[in-house]
This record gives structure tokens, sequence and C-alpha cells, in this order.
């Protein structure tokens, strides 16, 4: 196995993978979360570290085993993501696969929440930061290649180049969400897009999407 990854085209490339929902706590019992599983993600980072790098997956709570040949870091929200990927820096490539949650709450209840039998309270939120959108900014830090993940139900085109733009990321996948099955599922219909193309792909399993990334990235560095 150690031959093969020492002739892997992304042999001492070092590969940084988010993945997973986020969890944004309102109060100590709950939280904020959404439907992501972290397969995609974590099948992406195996995917990679089988071509050769180095991965460290940034992953959020999810109910998968660590993958092995590659370091897994852990986190609960968003925040908590940045800082790990920021820590995890320099990168030749970051895939941001997670389905980050967009808010948090304003403030965090230290204790929980009591009905006390008036009005349903209301929940306060902020806006998280937008992990993918600093580490594609310009600077010394900036990984050479970085992809974006878009999770989309409607006008897939249209929204995934509008996001890509936004973004500042190299390439964007843009995922079909409303397809039944996908979020949380095993299987993915994907839209690809890079600088110069757009592909889409057929719905295939999860791991068939990361080994075909995977080698579109191989490529890149070859
Ligand atoms: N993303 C991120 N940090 C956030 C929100 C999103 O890094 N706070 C990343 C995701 O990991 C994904 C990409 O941005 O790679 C797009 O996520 P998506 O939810 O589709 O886009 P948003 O910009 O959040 O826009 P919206 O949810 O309104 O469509
Ligand atoms: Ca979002």
């Amino acid at each position: 196995i150690q031959a093969a990854l020492n002739k892997g085209p992304l042999r001492g490339r070092h590969a940084i993978v988010t993945s997973g929902p986020t969890h944004e706590p309102i109060d100590p019992v709950r939280f904020i979360a959404n439907r992501s599983s972290g397969k995609q993600g974590h099948a992406i980072a195996s995917a990679l570290a089988a071509l050769g790098a180095r991965v460290t997956l940034i992953s959020g709570p999810v109910s998968l085993p660590d993958p092995p040949g590659l370091t897994t870091i852990h986190v609960e929200t968003a925040r908590e993501m940045q800082s790990a990927v920021q820590a995890a820096l320099p990168a030749d490539i970051a895939v941001c696969a997670a389905a980050v949650g967009d808010w948090r709450t304003a403030t965090e209840a230290g204790q929980k929440i009591k009905k006390g039998g008036g009005a349903p309270p209301s929940l306060a939120l902020a806006e998280n930061p937008d992990i993918l959108a600093g580490i594609s900014a310009p600077g010394p830090q900036r990984p050479r290649l970085v992809v974006g993940f878009a999770a989309e139900t409607e006008k897939l085109e249209e929204h995934a180049a509008t996001k890509r733009a936004r973004k500042g990321c190299d390439w964007l996948v843009a995922n079909n969400v409303g397809g039944t099955g996908i979020m949380g599922g095993n299987e993915n219909e994907v839209l690809l897009l890079t600088e110069t193309d757009s592909a889409h792909w057929d719905r295939m399993n999860k791991l068939a999407v990361a080994q075909r990334l995977a080698a579109k990235i191989g490529d890149y560095f070859k």
C-alpha cells in the first residue's frame, strides 16, 4: 500500500476537507443542525488519501467512523470548524463539503430554556462566518485549488455559477439536494463547474463521485 501511495499523483500534497453538518447550540441540550451525513465529504477525504495526499479531515458531528489513513479533527460549530481550517493551513487543496450552518443563535442560554407557560421563546440568530469564502480569498495561505460545494433545490446551473463567483473558489460541485435520498443518502447528482467548463454527472454513488472528483484533482496537480 505504501508503495502505491508513494506513486500517487497527490503525493506530497496536503488537502483539507470539511465534512458533515455543524451543530449550533441553543442551550445546553438543544441545537440547530441539518440533514448532512458527512458521507460525501468523508468519501472525498479517503479518495484524496488513496491518491497519496496527506489529508486533514475537519468533521462536524457525524455517525461515521474516522476514515483510516488520514487525520480527522472533530468540531461542532461553524466557528470551531473555521478555526480548525485555519489551524490546518497551509494546504495545496481545500475541499469544503461541509453543510455549515448559516446561522447560530445570537446568544446561547447557559441553562436549559424552560416552558414556563407563557409565549414560546423566539430565537434571535446571527450569521456564521463563511469558511469557503475565507479560504478562497487571495493571500499567501490560499490553497492552489479550492473546491466548494453548493446545496441547491432548484435552478442548479444558475445558482451554482453565481455561488462560484461569489465564493471565489476555483471549482464548485453543485448538488441537486432536491432529489429524494440525496441529502443523508448514498447517492449524489452533481454539476461540476471549473474555471473552464461545466459538466453534469449522472446520479451515482457518493463513493463514485468522490473517486471521480479526486481523480480530476489528481490530474490538476500532475
Ligand atoms: N460554506 C462555508 N461556510 C458557511 C456556509 C457555507 O464554508 N458559513 C460552504 C459550504 O461548505 C459549501 C459552500 O460554502 O462548500 C456553499 O454552501 P451553501 O450552503 O450551498 O451556500 P451559501 O453561501 O451558504 O448560500 P445559501 O445557503 O443561501 O444557498
Ligand atoms: Ca448555506
